[in-house]
């Protein structure tokens, strides 16, 4: 995961983000509005009624792998599920709004390879706004969901995993749950997380190896939780032969209020966070928690809740942690003292380390 695989993300990005949404000549398009919607195929008309997910199900059903479906009508999917099978690009150009379909996505694509959704806008209260499981070199592009409740993005735990994923830029408000939560995914490339009032997390990623982050940034993300707007849990970064060779890099983490800042922990680590921007979070600006070989390079917490080194005994002691950081206004404490933990502090926060 060094520079080859940094240029085909990029590479894959160019090709797979097209000019403007719609753009071009679609293979199939989704126009219409209200409760009347047609899905054609070139000129052959595969859909045509008032049932939205259904004409947009029937555009994708009528194109073949490498070839593009274009929604330029808005509408409601209900409780419902669109599925996009492998090789093919799914376009939202207008407003997909969703319901709620327990256990489920609202837009899935589950043991596939090569989908791609270069944009897609979503607004809607859905159980999951996007699942995945079991995919293969899946690329989103620009994903906004304005939602009112639920999740936003979702690699499930329990299916097969994922290999060589690539997000743009993923702007989830209004979320119950979390905006982005990773389970399993091998190669992870993503430009940008915003995330701002949403119930949980702004980026979870678990069990997720040989990840490249952009930018993280949540404004009131996980408030009155112990979520934050980057956590790291379950093992993430942890390599298959057990080790915690460092695979995870994070450019900068954004966080205004909400809960936590950066929570890492259950036995995550092998990560460098180059640099952290966190204030006024409600819960520990930071939390580091059983994890293993972890840096933070720079930037500056100030104010809200402590910057804390911590462990419970369930799993071995917090280890290997290289922290430069600038610290106004909240207090920095190590308990119980971590092993190899090395603090490089300014800033005029109370300090209790080892
Ligand atoms: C989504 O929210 C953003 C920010 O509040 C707003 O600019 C945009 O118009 C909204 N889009 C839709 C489709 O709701
Ligand atoms: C941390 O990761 C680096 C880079 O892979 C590696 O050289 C180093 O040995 C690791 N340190 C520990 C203590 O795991
Ligand atoms: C926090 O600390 C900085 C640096 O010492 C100081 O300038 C600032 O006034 C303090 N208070 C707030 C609320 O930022
Ligand atoms: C601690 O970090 C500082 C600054 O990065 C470095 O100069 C020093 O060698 C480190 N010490 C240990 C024991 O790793």
């Amino acid at each position: 995961m060094a520079k080859f695989s940094i240029l085909t993300a990029v590479l894959a990005l160019a090709s797979a983000v097209q000019a403007q949404c719609g753009s071009g000549t679609p293979h199939a398009t989704v126009t219409g509005s209200g409760n009347s919607f047609t899905a054609n195929r070139g000129s052959t008309r595969v859909y045509s009624g008032s049932d939205y997910r259904a004409a947009i199900q029937a555009a994708l059903d009528s194109i073949g792998s490498g070839q593009r479906v274009s929604v330029m009508a808005s509408g409601s999917i209900g409780a419902g599920t669109i599925s996009i099978s492998s090789g093919k690009i799914f376009e939202g150009c207008g407003t997909i709004n969703v319901g709620n379909r327990g256990g489920r996505g609202a837009i899935e694509s589950l043991n596939t390879q090569g989908v791609q959704i270069p944009y897609l806008t979503m607004t809607g209260n859905p159980y999951f706004g996007l699942r995945f499981y079991g995919t293969r070199d899946l690329t989103l592009g620009e994903i906004t969901m304005n939602l009112s409740g639920g999740m936003g993005i979702r690699f499930e735990r329990d299916y097969a995993a994922n290999s060589n994923v690539k997000m743009g830029t993923i702007r989830v408000t209004g979320a119950g749950s979390h905006a982005v939560e990773t389970w399993n995914i091998d190669g992870l490339t993503i430009d940008r997380v915003i995330a701002r009032n949403v119930g949980e997390c702004g980026l979870l990623i678990q069990k997720t190896t040989n990840a490249q982050v952009g930018l993280v940034d949540g404004d009131n993300v996980a408030t009155g939780t112990g979520y934050a707007t980057l956590r790291f849990a379950n093992n993430n970064g942890q390599n298959p032969n057990g080790n915690y060779n460092t695979n995870i890099y994070v450019d900068k983490v954004v966080s205004r209020g909400g809960g936590r800042g950066f929570f890492c922990v259950s036995q995550s680590g092998a990560a460098v966070i180059k640099e952290v921007d966190l204030a006024n979070n409600g819960n520990n600006a930071i939390l580091i928690e059983n994890c293993y070989n972890l840096s933070i390079r720079g930037g500056r917490v100030n104010g809200g809740g402590e910057v804390r080194v911590a462990a419970r005994s369930e799993f071995p002691n917090t280890r290997d942690v290289w922290i430069t950081l600038n610290v106004d206004n909240t207090s920095v404490r190590e308990s119980p003292c971590g092993e190899n933990v090395n603090w490089s502090l300014t800033g005029n926060g109370r300090r209790d380390i080892c």
